[in-house]
Formats: C-alpha cells, structure tokens, sequence
C-alpha cells in the first residue's frame, strides 16, 4: 500500500467539515475588512525564499523542498507566504495602485522539511495577511487584530498575544553589536549553528530550539534595551492602538521571530490550553519595512501574519469547542421505479439550486433501505415520490422528526420548505448581545 508522505495529512470526514467551516469564516471577516484575496504560486524560483525569508533563517538552510524543475530552473516549495505575496506586489506594479495601502489575504499550503509531530507539519495550511504601502502603526494594529478576532469568533478563549518590537535599522545594529558582544565570550558553550549564526545573524541565536534553556541565551540583553527614541514612540503607538481596539497583549522581549525580514512590532499569538504541547504557537508576524527593496521592488513598508489552520483547528479540538458545522440534511428523496427515479433527479436539481441540502438514491436500496439510509444522513424531511401521486403532480412529504406527513402540490415544495426549514446561521459578526459602543441602544432606531 502507498502512504501518503511524512508530516502531510489527509483530510476529511468530519475534520474537513471544519476546515471548510473555518475557511468560510476567514473569507467572510476578510470582506468586511475589506482585505483581497491572492493566490500565489506554490514553488517560486529557489532564489526569491534566500532573499526573502533570509539566508540565515532555519526556513531556508534547513526546511526547504528544493527541486530542479525540467529546464535546469532551481525551484523551491514555498515555505511561507510573504515573499511570493511580495514578489507578486512588485511584479504586478501594485505599488503604482491609488488605492494604497494595498491589503491582501492568503490560505494556502507551504512545505517545510521539519521533524514532524502534533502541531508540526511538513505539509501545513497557513491563513495569512500581508499589508504594503502603509506604516502607520493603526496598520500593525489592525493586523494583530484579525487573528485574535477570528480565533475569539471561534470560540478560542485561553489566547496570548505577545509582542515586541526590534526598532528600525538603527536599533537593530546596535542590538545586534550588543548581542555579538554578550554572546562572543561564550559562544563555546552554545551549539554549532549558533556559532555559525553568531557573525551571519546574532538575532536568531535567541530562539534556538537546542540551547533554548541554556542560562546565557535566557540572560542575553533585550531589543527593548536598544530602541531608539523614535522606535520606542512608534511602539507605544501600536500598543496604545491595541489597547483602543481591545485587544489584550503582553510586551514579551523574548519574541524575535525565525525569519530574518522583521522591523519594528513583532509578535506571536500562543493557544494557552492545556495538553497543547509546545507547537502551541498559533500565528505570528510583524513588520518588513526593508522586504520590497531586497526584492528589487521600491522602497514600501509592509506589516502582515500567517497562522497556522492545523494548529488552529487543534487548539479548537483542545478546547472541546464544537463549531457549528451542518451535520444534517434538508432533504431525502425516496423513489422506486424508473418513472419515479427520474422525477426524483430532476427535483433534487431543483432542490439544491433553491439552497436545500438535498440526498437520494443511489444504490438502488428498496424503501426500507431508502428510510435507514435518510436516517443515517439525519434528513430533516423525506420526500417519497409515487407514479400514481406524480401523475396528479403531488408529492408526500414527511418530516423525519415528528413523522407527521401530507401531500402537497410539486410546485408548491419550495415554498414549503422555505417556510419549514430555518437557515442555519453559521458566524455572527460582531459581539453578540453586547452593543459596539458602551451607552448606545443598538435596537433604539429599531
Ligand atoms: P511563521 O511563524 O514561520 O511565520 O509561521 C506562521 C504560523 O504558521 C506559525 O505560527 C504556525 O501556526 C504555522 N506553522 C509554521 N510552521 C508550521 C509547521 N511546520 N506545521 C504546522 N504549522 C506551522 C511566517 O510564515 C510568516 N510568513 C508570517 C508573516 C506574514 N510575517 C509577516 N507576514
């Protein structure tokens, strides 16, 4: 038997059911912040993640499918969205839009070679958002806020959001003198990579995941120490904003993030549920002001995240929250002989282009058969069809509840169940019960 590969996942079922749940939901608060979809190419040239994710970043020297394609052209999986999302606003000259800033929104598959388990995928979906043309710190904000908003309309309660900024170019260099000059007399004592990244990237020594709990790493100075006056205002401004927008954080000089094109705010979001274990780290992003320009684009400042949807999906199983995901279905449509089978085609076509989840048969099972298989599917009605009833146009209908039935005129049926089925309400925007702005009665203009 062939096994599908390591660290991939195949799904559906019920799991799929809530993928597809989740998804919905990303499009549909997408709209309303009125963020694009992009869908970019799944492998770019190998060239665009060296240059974009960074040379120094474990994504690239250790995680990437890297394949040679057909015409001698180094091809790489990507492994995250940005760089191909950034690629794109500049190869599609977005920068020349008047719409600016240009807010765009990602769901797609990346490919990272990674020892896989719970939570850690070799294959793994990643919702995300990337925003170009604007650094107004209200951006950095307003992107923190969407994962949060859609992981608490979820129903996810026990989230952290961490946050801490690295400063502009010059706080960064004289964090990263700082860093090389505090780790250099003890570099012997810490692993092979971070010696090797003590002179290519100082930065990335701090979330080594081998020397994690070694003291020296736990002791090393902070980003926050060496802001700049004008990087510590900005910061301020973006908690200030967080703080207007409601949304809980913590200042955490621990989070420097894995990939090398950070500026400014950076920040991570962790599923504080018991039993996670340590791939509890739902999303994460920050500020790439410095991106475009390394990729042969002009000069523009982008802020964006990506979150995991397997991660997400798993805190969600976690937390024993149930979405409320359509088990059910509106319809069975029962028929026995040829005649009937062929009426029953036809109204299931009529059925589902009206918005009804509608079944029948397709096994050729007797109605017995036809009744235990509408209740396997949890049919809310059953339509049986007869040749006599057909040729007066009338057809039964039962609800599979009550067991109460009646016949009723065909071209009456979708009014019927119109009038007997209620629309399931999947999402509900907004906070439930509770008006927008204290003091004001939302039913008052009512
Ligand atoms: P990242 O932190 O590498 O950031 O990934 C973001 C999220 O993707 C993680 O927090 C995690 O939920 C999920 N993830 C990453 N690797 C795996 C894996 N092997 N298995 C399962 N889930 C995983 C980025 O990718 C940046 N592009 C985010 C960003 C966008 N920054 C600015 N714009």
């Amino acid at each position: 038997m062939i096994t599908k590969p390591k660290g991939c996942h195949d799904i559906y079922g019920e799991e799929a059911k809530k993928w597809q749940y989740v998804n919905k939901l990303i499009d549909t608060l997408m709209e309303k912040y009125n963020y694009q979809y992009i869908r970019t190419p799944i492998f770019e040239a190998t060239e665009l993640f060296h240059r974009g994710v960074g040379e120094s970043s474990d994504i690239v020297t250790k995680e990437t499918y890297d394949f040679i394609d057909r015409g001698d052209r180094k091809m790489t999986l990507r492994p995250e969205g940005t760089a191909g999302v950034v690629r794109s606003y500049i190869e599609n000259k977005m920068y020349g839009d008047p719409t600016q800033p240009i807010k765009l929104y990602y769901n797609g598959t990346m490919y990272r070679y990674e020892r896989p388990q719970s939570g850690r995928d070799r294959e793994l979906t990643q919702f995300g958002v990337e925003v170009l043309g604007s650094d107004d710190p209200l951006i950095d904000a307003e992107v923190i806020s969407i994962p949060v908003n859609i992981y608490k309309m979820l129903g996810l309660k026990q989230i952290k959001v961490n946050i801490n900024s690295l400063g502009d170019k010059a706080s960064r260099k004289a964090y990263r003198d700082a860093l090389v000059a505090y780790f250099k007399p003890h570099i012997h004592e810490l692993c092979d990579d971070c010696k090797a990244r003590l002179e290519k990237n100082p930065l990335r020594i701090l979330d080594c995941k081998v020397d994690a709990e070694n003291e020296i790493i736990k002791n090393a100075p902070t980003t926050i120490e060496y802001l700049n006056e004008e990087s510590k205002a900005r910061f301020e401004k973006v908690i200030n904003y967080l703080g207007a927008l409601g949304i809980e954080h913590e200042v955490n000089p621990k989070i420097v993030r894995g990939l090398d094109y950070y500026c400014h705010t950076v920040f991570e979001i962790e599923a504080k549920v018991e039993g996670f274990g340590s791939q509890n780290v739902l999303g994460g992003g920050g500020r790439y002001d410095g991106l475009t320009e390394e990729l042969d684009g002009p000069s523009t400042p982008g802020m964006g995240f990506a979150s995991g949807l397997g991660r997400l999906i798993l805190a969600l199983e976690k937390e024993e929250i149930k979405l409320p995901v359509q088990e059910d279905i509106d319809v069975f449509i029962m028929y026995v002989n040829e005649e009937e089978k062929l009426n029953a085609m036809y109204l299931a076509q009529e059925l589902r282009m009206n918005g009804f989840v509608t079944e029948t048969e397709y096994l050729g099972r007797g109605l017995k058969g036809q009744f235990k298989q509408a209740d396997r599917l949890q049919s809310k009605y059953l339509l049986l069809l007869n040749s006599e009833d057909l040729k007066e146009n009338i057809v039964t209908i039962k609800n599979n509840k009550t067991k109460e039935e009646e016949k009723i005129d065909l071209d009456y049926i979708i009014y019927y169940l119109d009038e007997h089925i209620e629309e399931e309400e999947h999402f509900h925007i907004g906070h439930e019960g509770e008006p927008l702005y204290e003091g004001e009665d939302e039913d008052e203009d009512d």
